[in-house]
C-alpha cells in the first residue's frame, strides 16, 4: 500500500477523528475529545501530520504541542498498522518540534500497549508509571 505524509490542514480533522475512534487501545473513553480539539495542533500550539492512502483516507496521525513538548497524539489505523507509518510519522513530529528549540519532549501513553514497546523501541525514556499510564521523556541529542 502506497502511503504519502503531509502536514495536517482542517480539512483532515474527520479523517484524523476517524482513526482516532478506530483504535484498539488507548481508546477514547469518553466524548471528551472532538473534532475542535484538533484545530490548536494544526498552527497556535503545534502541528499535525497526516498519512494518507492512494484514495486520500487519513491512516494516521500526529500532534505534537511546540509549546509544551508534549505529544498529543499518534494513531494508526489498525488496519494499517506495523507497517512503518507510526514510525514515520513519528519521525516527522519529533525532528520538527526539536527544529523549534525543545531539549525535551514528554508524552503518556496506557501501559501494557503496543505503543509503549513503540515508544521505548523509539528510544524514549521510561520516567515513572502512575494510574495506568506510563509517561516518557526524550532529549535532544546534541
Ligand atoms: C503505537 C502505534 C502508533 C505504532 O504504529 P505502527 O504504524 O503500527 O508502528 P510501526 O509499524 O511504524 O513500527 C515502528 C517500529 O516500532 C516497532 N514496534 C511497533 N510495535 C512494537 C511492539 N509492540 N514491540 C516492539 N516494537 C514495536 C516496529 O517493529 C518498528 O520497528 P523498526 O522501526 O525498527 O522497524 C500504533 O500501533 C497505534 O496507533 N496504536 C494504537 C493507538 C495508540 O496507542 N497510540 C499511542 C497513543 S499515546
Amino acid at each position: 500500500m502506497n502511503c504519502t505524509y503531509r502536514p495536517a490542514t482542517s480539512n483532515d480533522i474527520e479523517g484524523m477523528h476517524r482513526v482516532r475512534k478506530a483504535v484498539l487501545e488507548n481508546r477514547l473513553t469518553s466524548n471528551k475529545i472532538r473534532e475542535e480539539h484538533y484545530l490548536p495542533y494544526l498552527e497556535e500550539q503545534g502541528r499535525s501530520w497526516v498519512a494518507l492512502n492512494d484514495a486520500g483516507e487519513v491512516l494516521g496521525f500526529a500532534a505534537g504541542n511546540r509549546k509544551t513538548g508534549n505529544i498529543w497524539a499518534l494513531f494508526v489505523h489498525p488496519d494499517a498498522e506495523g507497517r512503518g507509518i507510526g514510525k514515520q510519522l513519528h519521525d516527522m513530529m519529533i525532528a520538527w518540534l526539536f527544529s523549534t528549540g525543545l531539549s525535551e519532549l514528554n508524552l503518556s501513553t496506557g501501559i501494557h500497549t503496543r505503543a509503549e514497546k513503540f515508544y521505548e523501541h523509539a528510544g524514549w525514556s521510561l520516567v515513572k508509571i502512575e494510574d495506568s499510564e506510563a509517561f516518557f521523556v526524550l532529549r535532544h541529542l546534541d
